[in-house]
């Protein structure tokens, strides 16, 4: 979490870090700084509060300096506050950071013990503190980095300025996102790929324990510590260019800088719903045809595919939930027990995953730390790893030894909207071929599935048409305290998804829940005060669903029900909302949007901030 940039080239610097920033603020947002260098020596603006509140306290007009570092933060150590807030600075060096260094207490008090006075309460202040005093000793600027980053432990992806060099920017990744944009005698670096785009397509991915130090004209890649072997695949995601022999390997990514912007819209959020028709066409065009071909291009051979006992799956929030779906369709396509798992709990427990299994992470950012620490555990055991992934040259499209791109674009709302319905399509895509290579799925149904996955775009876009009455929905639900989600089968993780949608959105507290399991316990919590929002979709299992909704009335429930039945369900429930009828495989897809919807408007009315939502980040680069 946290966003980083830097600049050097021959443009002002200053509104090029505060729109690359603008663009990052997804990723933290509690406070936010930059430096620069002008004729002055190095300069600092840092506050607590938003891009916005920066801004403010900028001298106007810009400076002139060519060179500098901005940084928008999610805290972890240390309060949001102006003296927490990054850039960090000690002796003319000034840092920007992005992850967590783990031995900053043990380095702190060396550093106390030579007669630093620290100025803030970050884990980040030991940086610039201890390269000051390597530059004491007498070193130049670059050893002094080199030396700082060899005595620290975590993840981090750095930016680094100093008076003494103020024609070098330096960047360093270890277990952090850092990529570099590629200019026309102008370098960027950032924490991700939208900062820059309206500057360049171009970018080196750096790896772990890479330095960049860029001037104007060039940029040099140096190895600090052991080289970590990248099994970098950026293959279909955009075209590599040939540079000169040693020249760091640069990739013209395929995003552009619209796909980043608002067009249009009040929200980010709101945009990426309404996204989800062409983001969803977008991941299954390559594969729709002739879905049997991905295999190949996954680099899964029949053998592989033949001899799986079973599949493992680890994600985090949203992107489990689209686990969670892909299990039901999996294990009835292609008769293979999937186990599915939170990746925070996956990496920390003993695994019993055989050498040969098949493992999948799904993340829509490549970056989340659980989610890259339980694909290493696999890879680890021996599993072959496939990544469903979103970001090209992330760090988990990186490490697995297999990529299959969503091709959702960049997702900026902190709420995962159109990346979770990119990897339902990847998923299914993923399900009908297992099922067909493994003998499960016959020809018949395959081609029966996969022209009804066709015609998915289509009926996103009349499933959003609820839009309207979403918002009224929201408008009678405001005020309460508390939700129940109810769903079965394949559609319990939907349920699962709409309340998680509606918490970190509206700040309304929601459970999802399968609708079986309520009265086992959650039943007791239902009265008029409590809307009950139900998936009911017409399937094998409606008629429980119905019953499950009668037993919330029974005890003065308010029930919201999604449906592709309305007639039936009129007289029983107080709101009902249509979608389009799926195959009983692909309802989730439907019923998710108004969920997405109910918890925009929910957002939007209680006057929270959707985009960016109180204490959350997007990437969650830390444990
Ligand atoms: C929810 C949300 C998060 C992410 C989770 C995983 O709206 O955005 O729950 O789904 O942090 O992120 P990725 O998919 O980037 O690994």
């Amino acid at each position: 979490m946290c966003g980083i940039v830097g600049y050097i080239g021959y443009r002002n610097a200053l509104p090029v870090l505060m729109d690359g920033l603008k663009r990052l603020e997804y990723r933290g947002y509690d406070s936010a700084g930059v430096a620069y260098i002008n004729g002055n020596g190095i300069e600092i603006k840092k506050t607590k509060g938003r891009i916005e509140d920066l801004s403010r306290i900028l001298p106007l007009p810009a400076p002139d300096a060519k060179i500098g570092v901005g940084h928008t933060r999610w805290a972890t150590h240390g309060a949001p506050s102006d003296r927490n807030a990054h850039p960090h600075a000690c002796g003319g060096v000034v840092v920007v950071h992005n992850g967590i260094i783990e031995n900053y207490r043990e380095l702190r008090s060396r550093l106390a013990s030579e007669g630093h006075q620290f100025a803030s309460d970050t884990d980040t202040e030991v940086i610039p503190r201890l390269i000051s005093s390597y530059m004491k000793g007498g070193l130049p600027l670059e050893d002094s980095i080199k030396k700082a980053v060899s005595d620290l432990r975590g993840s981090y992806a750095l930016g680094i300025i100093g008076q003494d060099c103020p024609g070098n920017l330096y960047a360093v990744r270890n277990g952090s996102p850092l990529i570099i944009g590629v200019g026309q005698d102008e370098y960027f670096f950032a924490s991700d790929i939208p900062a820059f785009l309206q500057f360049t397509k171009k970018f080196i991915f750096l790896e772990d324990g890479q330095m960049c130090v860029m001037s104007g004209r060039q940029a040099r890649l140096e190895q600090l510590g052991p080289a970590v072997p990248s099994k970098t695949k950026l293959p279909d995601a955009g075209t590599e260019k040939t540079e000169p022999a040693g020249s760091p390997r640069v990739v013209e990514v395929d995003w552009t800088p619209e796909m980043a912007e608002k067009e249009g819209y009040d929200y980010f959020m709101l945009k990426e719903i309404y996204e989800q028709p062409r983001t969803v066409r977008e991941t299954m065009r390559e594969w729709i045809e002739n879905p049997a071909a991905m295999l190949d291009s996954l680099g899964l051979t029949s053998k592989t595919v033949l001899g799986l006992r079973r599949l493992h799956i680890a994600a985090c929030g949203t992107s489990y939930h689209a686990a969670l779906v892909a299990k039901y369709i999996i294990e009835a396509l292609a008769h293979l027990p999937v186990d599915v798992e939170i990746a925070s709990e996956f990496r920390h427990r003993e695994q019993l995953i055989e050498k040969n299994n098949l493992f999948i992470s799904i993340t829509q950012s490549g970056e989340t730390a659980d989610t890259l620490a339980a694909q290493r555990e696999a890879s680890k055991k021996g599993a072959f790893t496939l990544t469903i992934c979103n970001v090209v040259g992330s760090t988990a499209s990186r490490e697995a030894d297999s990529v299959l791109y969503t091709r959702a674009g960049p997702e900026i709302g902190v709420a995962s909207t159109k990346a979770f319905t990119a990897q339902l399509a990847a998923l299914c895509l993923i399900s009908i071929v297992l099922g067909m290579k493994r003998g499960r799925l016959i020809a018949a149904e395959a081609e029966t599935l996969t022209s009804q996955l066709k015609k998915m775009p289509s009926l996103i876009e009349k499933a959003l048409a609820c839009d309207k009455q979403t918002m009224d929905i929201a408008s009678k639900i405001k005020g309460s305290r508390s939700m129940l989600y109810l769903g079965r089968g394949i559609n319990y993780p939907i349920a699962l998804e709409g309340a998680l949608k509606l918490k970190e959105i509206s700040y309304i507290h929601a459970e999802g829940y399968p609708a079986g399991e309520m009265k086992h316990g959650p039943i007791a919590l239902i009265d008029s005060g409590m809307p009950v929002v139900v998936v009911a979709p017409v399937n094998n299992l409606f008629e429980k669903t119905l019953s499950n909704i009668e037993e919330v009335k029974a005890r003065g429930g308010r029930v919201i029900v999604i449906t592709d039945e309305p007639p039936g369900l009129r007289a029983m429930a107080d709101e009902v909302i249509e979608v389009p009828s799926a195959h009983p495989a692909l309802s989730p897809f439907l019923n998710v949007i108004p969920l997405q919807l109910l918890a925009f408007w929910s957002g939007v009315l209680n006057g929270n901030d959707v985009d960016k939502p109180r204490n959350l980040a997007k990437s969650v680069t830390v444990e």
